[in-house]
This record gives structure tokens, C-alpha cells and sequence, in this order.
């Protein structure tokens, strides 16, 4: 067991960037193959991997980063870059398995899409071309095929989310009682990691599943139970297709049209596990597979437990493979507003920090002060706790205190104060308050975040655009001249 090297393609990707860790954590070496080594800079593991920059379509640059290696992870695919993603896949994975034969690669293993009986969309098609394609390089390969996997940075998984989320009632395409065996990632990555201690006699296609089968309108009314939703109204109508559909997820959902597109593409098709060969070599997870609920729930554990505020920040260390990695594409994570204000100041950093840990209570919050007085009357109307709260102490600030309608999440002394809001609200909020400096001047930043849940945050989101110049703008300003301004008295004596 371990200690073999692994190289991992795809390591910039949603799997391959998962995968890294645990093979690092069962007590292999890896390298990881990317096209440009800046896009690992940011993963807690980067400086405990080899890396080799190459493109799978180029054959020299394939063959060095394959040079030593026990066990090669295929987890690419071109599927975001357009119409022509089948040509570019083949190439990539003639050329990949030639280069593994070549250089006595000891096993391949590859994770790609089920292969049901059915006509195959373009994109299960051309997944299941690239399986043939390295199993037939004579190089003893595992070629794992799963359907939707659940977990946060998994297109399919935004897809559903970004769905649920937004429209309380659908009018949707029949694909929506398609059934589909999804499956938890950390139990997809149970599996790649066993792969590698596999026997050379062991070759060929193997479906990993779930224990759940669900239709796409079950994984949505399950999703939305989960995170707390209202149930969600499905009705579907036997005239959109799938080209319409695909228009329709991609108005709807920030992921994007050319990956949306393949994806929906490929809801026509049921995927569903044909076999169970898989568990004659490799054993279920040691907890069970995965239920649907369950793996939703720990998808969504980090925006529960209020820790989202650092997953969009690069200090991001990321716990769980459900969790988000700071590598995930822009729209992966579930909807963020971010309103963020950056002033510089004649104060000193010193000067400045002392406004920002002074805020709120008898200081107030710097901007037009009925906007905030109006926001605390407003909370207490619907049940929440207002402004009354003000602070426990007018100078200093600790982790967990209540700062009136918010809650002190994280402070670093003269950096950063980061405030929860416990007002009434259909989402999560922060107010995240910095201080930096920049060629010996200081620098105010400011960020406030919110996180809707459902239609109504986003509809609240919107609704109060308008007044976020007077609200967060007056506050930059603000607190910048509070700082300046030796005559404003933030330390009482
Ligand atoms: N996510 C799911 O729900 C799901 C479900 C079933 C099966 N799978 C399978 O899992 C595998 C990995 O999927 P994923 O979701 O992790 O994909 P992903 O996040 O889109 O990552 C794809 C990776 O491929 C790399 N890549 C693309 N073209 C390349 C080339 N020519 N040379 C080198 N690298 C290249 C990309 O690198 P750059 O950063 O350079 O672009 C990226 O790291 C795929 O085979 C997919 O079919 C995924």
C-alpha cells in the first residue's frame, strides 16, 4: 500500500484537485500534470507535489511528465471548450495512452460518465470513446464510470444547486424524470485512491453508484429539503428540448452555456449502475456509500457552519473533498453578492484600526445614520434583535461578541475584522472591515457579503442594490474621515 508514483492529470480540475491530497495521504508521491503550474499555486498541497506542465495533445511534453510513474490518473476532459470537445478529447487520449505504454506505465485509471444502453449524448459518447481508447493501449487501466457527483465545485452539482436555489416553481423539460444513480465525491475518491493498489490483472469498466436512484426532480426536491428551501413546484411539459433546455440552465445558472449545454444534453440519458463488478476488488467505503442527503449536507456544510466568508478568500484551507477548493471556477460555490470598496487614507494603519475595531454601538456605523437606525427598526418589526445590542466594550472587540445586529466571527488585531450578521434576513451576511498599507500610505478595505437562500435573498439582494451607495459607500467614506480626523473622538478615555 502507497508509495508508488501517481501522476494526476487534470490536478487544475474539480476531481484531480481533490485527488492530490488523499493519494498524499494514503503515502504515495505524486506529480501533477497541468497545462500551467500557476493554477496549483493556490492549493495548501502545492508545495508537496512535482509538477509537470504539459498538454495532453502534446506528445513530447506527455511522455517526460509520464517518465517514472506507477500510476497515471486520466481526469481530463475539454468538455467547457466548445463544440469541437469530442476531437479534442480523442487526440488527448491517443496521444496520453501511447505515451503510457511507452514509457511502462504500470496502471491507467480513468473516471468517466456511465455508459447506458441508449442512444449516447455527444458528451457520454465521447467520454466513453476516450475509456476505449485507453483500455485498448495495452496499459492495465480502470475505467471508472459515475453519473451526477454530488459535492461543491462539481458542475452537475451547481447545475442542481443554482436550480433548486433560484426558481421556487419549474416549468421544466421531461428529462427531469430521468433516473440517475448519483454518487458522494469523497466516495468517488475512495475508489480512484484504491485503483492504485489494484493488481495488473485487473482491467476494464467498472460503475460506481450511490446506494440512491432518484429522477432529477427527486435530487431537486431532496436538495431543497436539505438546505432548508421551501418545496420546490416541478411541473414538466414534453416541449422543451434539449437545446432549449440548455438556453434555459444557462440564463438561469452561472455555469456556463458551453458546458451547461453537453451537460443537459446528456439528462436524456438514464445512468444508472448496470453492475457491481467493482466490488469484487475494491470493498464499499468503510462508513457505506454515501446516501443523497447526506452527501448534499456535507456539500453545503460550509456555508451552514457560516464559513463561506473564507472559502472566497485565498486563506481558504480547504477540509473536506465536498468542500470548495480556491481553484474552483468563478460560478462554482453557490451565489455570492459581494459589494467591495477600497479607499486610501492620510491616517496611520494604527490610527484607522482603532475606528475599525471601535465600530458600531455608541460609534455607530459611519454612514448616513437613519439607513442603519431604519435597517434596526425594520429587524425588530419581523422578530430580530435590532440594534439595541450595542457592544460590550467601546474599544476592543472578541471573537463570538455581539456588536448589534452582528456577531464577531474573526479578528486579527490591526488586519481584519470580520462580523456575522444576526439580523433577519433570507441568506447569510458579513461585513468584512480591513487594514492594509500600500507605499507607506493605509489602505481601508471594505466587503460585504451576502449569500441569499432562494428566490427571496436574491429578490432582498437586488431590492437594496440602490441604497448600497448611500449604506456602504457613506460607510467607507466614513470611517476613512473618522480616521483622518484627529477631532473625532473613537477612543473614549
Ligand atoms: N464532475 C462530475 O460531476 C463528473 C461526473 C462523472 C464523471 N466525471 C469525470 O471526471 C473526470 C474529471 O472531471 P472534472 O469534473 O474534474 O473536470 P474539470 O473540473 O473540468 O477538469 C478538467 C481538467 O482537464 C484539464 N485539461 C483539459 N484539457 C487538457 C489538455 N489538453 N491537457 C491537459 N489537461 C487538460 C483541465 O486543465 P486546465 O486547468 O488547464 O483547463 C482541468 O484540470 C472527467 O473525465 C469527467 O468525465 C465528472
Amino acid at each position: 500500500m502507497g508509495d508508488r508514483l501517481c501522476l494526476v492529470t487534470g490536478a487544475s480540475g474539480y476531481i484531480g484537485g481533490r485527488l492530490v491530497p488523499e493519494l498524499l495521504d494514503s503515502g504515495h508521491r505524486v506529480r501533477c500534470m497541468v497545462r500551467s503550474a500557476r493554477r496549483l499555486r493556490d492549493h495548501p498541497w502545492a508545495g508537496r507535489v512535482e509538477i509537470a506542465e504539459a498538454d495532453a495533445t502534446d506528445p513530447e511534453a506527455t511522455a517526460r511528465a509520464l517518465d517514472g510513474v506507477d500510476v497515471a490518473y486520466y481526469l481530463i476532459h475539454a468538455i467547457g471548450s466548445g463544440g469541437g470537445f469530442a476531437g479534442v478529447d480523442r487526440r488527448a487520449a491517443s496521444v496520453f495512452a501511447a505515451a503510457a505504454r511507452d514509457q511502462g506505465v504500470g496502471r491507467l485509471v480513468y473516471l468517466g460518465g456511465m455508459t447506458p444502453a441508449d442512444r449516447l449524448s455527444p458528451h457520454l459518447a465521447s467520454r466513453a470513446e476516450v475509456g476505449r481508447i485507453l483500455l485498448d493501449s495495452g496499459v492495465p487501466t480502470i475505467w471508472l464510470r459515475a453519473a451526477v457527483i454530488i459535492g461543491s465545485g462539481s458542475a452537475s452539482f451547481e447545475m442542481l444547486r443554482y436550480l433548486t436555489e433560484r426558481l421556487p416553481v419549474m416549468v421544466t423539460p421531461r428529462w427531469v424524470r430521468t433516473r440517475i444513480q448519483p454518487i458522494a465525491v469523497r466516495d468517488v475518491l475512495y475508489y480512484l485512491v484504491a485503483c492504485a493498489d489494484l493488481p495488473p490483472e485487473v482491467s476494464g469498466g467498472f460503475d460506481i453508484g450511490g446506494p440512491d436512484v432518484l429522477t432529477y426532480q427527486d435530487m431537486m426536491r431532496r436538495y431543497a429539503a436539505v438546505a432548508g428551501l421551501r418545496p420546490r413546484v416541478i411541473i414538466p411539459v414534453p416541449v422543451l428540448s434539449p437545446w432549449l433546455s440548455s438556453l434555459w440552465v444557462g440564463g438561469i445558472t452561472p455555469v456556463p452555456g458551453r458546458l451547461a449545454r453537453p451537460l443537459v444534453e446528456s439528462l436524456r440519458n438514464e445512468v444508472v449502475c448496470r453492475e457491481q463488478e467493482i466490488a469484487r476488488h475494491v470493498p464499499p467505503p468503510p462508513d457505506g456509500p454515501t446516501g443523497f442527503e447526506r452527501s448534499v449536507r456535507l456539500a453545503l456544510r460550509r456555508i451552514r457552519d457560516a464559513d463561506v466568508a473564507t472559502r472566497w478568500s485565498s486563506a481558504s484551507v480547504p477540509g473536506a473533498p465536498s468542500d470548495p477548493l480556491p481553484t474552483d471556477p468563478d460560478w462554482a460555490g453557490g451565489s455570492l453578492y459581494v459589494d467591495e470598496r477600497t479607499r486610501r487614507t492620510r491616517a496611520s494603519a494604527e490610527r484607522l484600526w482603532e475606528v475599525v475595531e471601535g465600530i458600531g454601538g455608541e460609534h455607530g456605523w459611519y454612514s448616513f445614520p437613519l439607513a442603519w437606525r431604519l435597517r434596526g427598526i425594520i429587524d425588530r418589526l419581523v422578530g430580530g434583535v435590532g440594534l439595541r445590542r450595542g457592544r460590550r466594550d467601546p474599544r476592543r472587540l472578541r471573537v463570538g461578541e455581539s456588536v448589534d445586529f452582528w456577531r464577531v466571527e474573526e479578528i486579527e488585531p490591526g488586519r481584519l475584522l470580520r462580523l456575522r450578521a444576526e439580523m433577519r434576513l433570507p441568506g447569510l451576511a458579513w461585513l468584512e472591515l480591513g487594514v492594509g498599507e500600500r507605499d507607506g500610505r493605509a489602505i481601508y478595505t471594505q466587503r460585504a457579503l451576502f449569500h441569499p437562500r432562494g428566490l427571496a435573498g436574491h429578490a432582498y439582494w437586488w431590492a437594496f442594490r440602490p441604497f448600497h451607495e448611500l449604506v456602504f459607500g457613506g460607510m467607507c467614506r466614513g470611517v476613512v474621515h473618522a480616521a483622518e480626523d484627529p477631532a473625532v473622538p473613537v477612543l473614549p478615555a
